[in-house]
């Protein structure tokens, strides 16, 4: 951490929604950014984060949901409109609640104007805003590279006889941030935004923001990549060296950061960056040399890591060893690419996880519903709806399920849209007892243990900034930690094993059980320690 007192993206707790799934407002099985005004006092009062990260709301054809964005500055009349906007971000800082945006600037759709001009001539002023290059000799694309999303990514342009660049879908044209005017483009919608009052980004696919110049093919690969899911074998038949993580990244990305230091006068703001870059050293690295790149680096290892007390331990201290002095932690166990945390981990290790989670050094991001413990929703194929899964044929690829409504209640449509009305996904299978309603009646429900973490959280200095210190005395199976601030002081005590196990640290002895993930337990420890149930984890306030 900096100097003085932690900033709000520190301390706080960021909520990712995703638009489409949250709440629908106007009847059409679709989400919007109403719902989400609708659900501010949930978001606020009921569950208590600090920020909310909004997934695109961009005018878009849809081809990847949003994320192929067709005109940076407005709002797709699916989810409203820039007036429902403002009015979200005043209803938010009225609450005292942040709002980040998504922000995609590694390729827009094939239907922004930019690209439809790009694509009409090899002469059009804005032909080089984009990634063109000619066919080898063979008529085969200019690389070898595989897209995350399988296949090739050259799409042949036959009006101008070009290929062009796109790192996801052939909609998904890829910008040319070395053309400067790309880049002066790019960095006005971030004022945009932040003229509106957006307290930060998340900022897409940062890792590949930038491509080889020379355009050269990628060298073969054997084994499984280290991502955290897989993009199929083509995509891991070989090193993307060319197109992904290239030191030309970080001089944008200091771009951008510097139009967010603009603002920071009139309040801080945030950039978080999402990069599947799994060597910690590598990713460090996009902290920038003087802490003047991202805030928040995404740090997606705990999707990725095997999930057991040794393994989850030696990669929070991998994580803690990387980041440069003065570099804050952030943490995420889901997200909207991911197969939700229950269906991962199951139900009792979700738990442990959202303890994990809410008790580390970092800012935690939860996904909506999680705090619910949602599981993957069965989407037949005949629903299958993203473009990933379509393309690669094959339902394993599809991100549907992880996507599927917030569930409100136990109606029908989950109090997601009006009855009657079909959501753009089917409900998780469990819904109609893994919902808020019937959450809020539980005191043991993983709603109620997340809010008790959250509330914990914010009244504790050790839990919100204060140091980390891993314990080395503990059973196998078991990860422990302890989190202080001056006299503030806490023990994190997690079982990643079926069995009970009893643990006699020294300072448990004056300690008392601040929350189980039972939520059936609190008291003093005696002289005897504590028992820790399988599965269950323990903050435990230390004298
Ligand atoms: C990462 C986003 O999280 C994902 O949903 C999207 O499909 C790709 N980037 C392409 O924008």
């Amino acid at each position: 951490m900096g100097h003085g007192e932690p900033h709000w993206w520190q301390t706080g707790v960021v909520y990712q929604v995703y638009p489409r799934s949250f709440q629908d407002s106007n009847g059409d099985g679709v989400g919007d950014l109403r719902g989400v005004i609708q659900r501010l006092d949930y978001l606020h009062e009921t569950l208590g984060i600090d920020a909310i990260w909004l997934s695109p709301f961009y005018p878009s054809p849809m081809a990847d949901f949003g994320y192929d964005v067709a005109d940076y500055t407005d709002v797709d009349p699916l989810f409203g409109d820039l007036a429902t906007f403002d009015e979200l971000v005043s209803a938010a800082h009225a609450r005292g609640m942040q709002i980040i945006i998504d922000y995609v600037p590694n390729h827009c759709s094939d239907q922004h104007p930019w690209f439809v001009e790009s694509r009409s001539s090899r002469t059009n002023p804005k032909r080089d805003w984009f990634i063109w290059a000619d066919a080898r000799p063979d008529g085969s694309p200019p690389t070898n590279w595989i897209g995350p999303f399988g296949g090739s990514t050259w799409t042949w342009d036959e009006t101008t006889g070009q290929y062009y660049l796109h790192i996801f879908l052939t909609e998904q044209p890829d910008l040319n941030w070395r053309n400067p005017e790309v880049q002066d483009a790019m960095l006005d919608v971030l004022r945009f935004w932040l003229e509106r009052g957006v307290d930060g980004f998340r900022i897409d696919a940062l890792h590949n923001l930038m491509k080889d110049l020379e355009l050269r093919d990628n060298p073969p690969h054997e084994g499984t990549l280290a991502t955290h899911r897989t993009h199929g074998e083509a995509f891991d038949s070989q090193q993307h060296i060319y197109e992904f993580d290239l030191d030309d990244n970080h001089e944008p990305i200091r771009a951008m950061r510097a139009v967010l230091d603009e603002y920071e006068a009139i309040s801080p703001r945030v950039a978080i960056g999402e990069l599947h870059i799994f060597d910690l050293q590598r990713w460090a690295r996009y902290y920038g040399d003087a802490l003047d790149e991202l805030q928040l680096p995404f740090n997606f290892g705990l999707l990725n890591t095997p999930w057991n007390a040794t393994a989850v331990r030696a990669l929070v201290d991998a994580i803690e060893a990387a980041i440069p002095l003065g570099g804050w932690p952030n943490y995420v166990i889901g997200n909207h690419d991911e197969p939700r945390i229950v269906s991962r981990i199951g139900a009792a290790q979700a738990r442990t996880a959202m303890m994990l989670l809410l008790t580390l050094r970092g800012t935690p991001t939860l996904y909506y519903g999680d705090e619910l413990g949602m599981r993957d929703a069965i989407v037949p194929a005949e629903r299958m709806q993203d473009p990933w899964g379509i393309r690669m044929g094959d339902a394993q690829f599809s991100r549907d399920p992880a996507r599927a409504p917030m569930a409100w209640d136990d109606s029908t449509t989950g109090g997601f849209c009006a009855d009657g009305v079909e959501p753009w996904l089917p409900l998780a299978p469990d819904h109609a007892t893994t919902n808020v309603a019937a959450q809020s009646a539980d005191p043991h429900s993983m709603l109620n243990l997340t809010r008790a973490l959250l509330q914990l959280r914010r009244s504790s200095p050790a839990l919100k900034s204060g140091a980390y210190h891993p314990a080395d005395d503990v059973p196998e199976g078991v990860y422990a930690y302890r989190r202080s601030a001056g006299d503030d002081r806490y023990l994190i005590l997690l079982s990643f094993i079926d069995q009970p196990v009893t643990l006699h640290l020294p300072d448990l002895h004056d300690a008392e059980i601040a929350l189980s993930t039972s939520m059936d337990r609190e008291g003093r420890v005696g002289a005897g320690g504590v028992e820790l149930r399988g599965h269950e984890g323990l903050v435990v306030r230390l004298g």
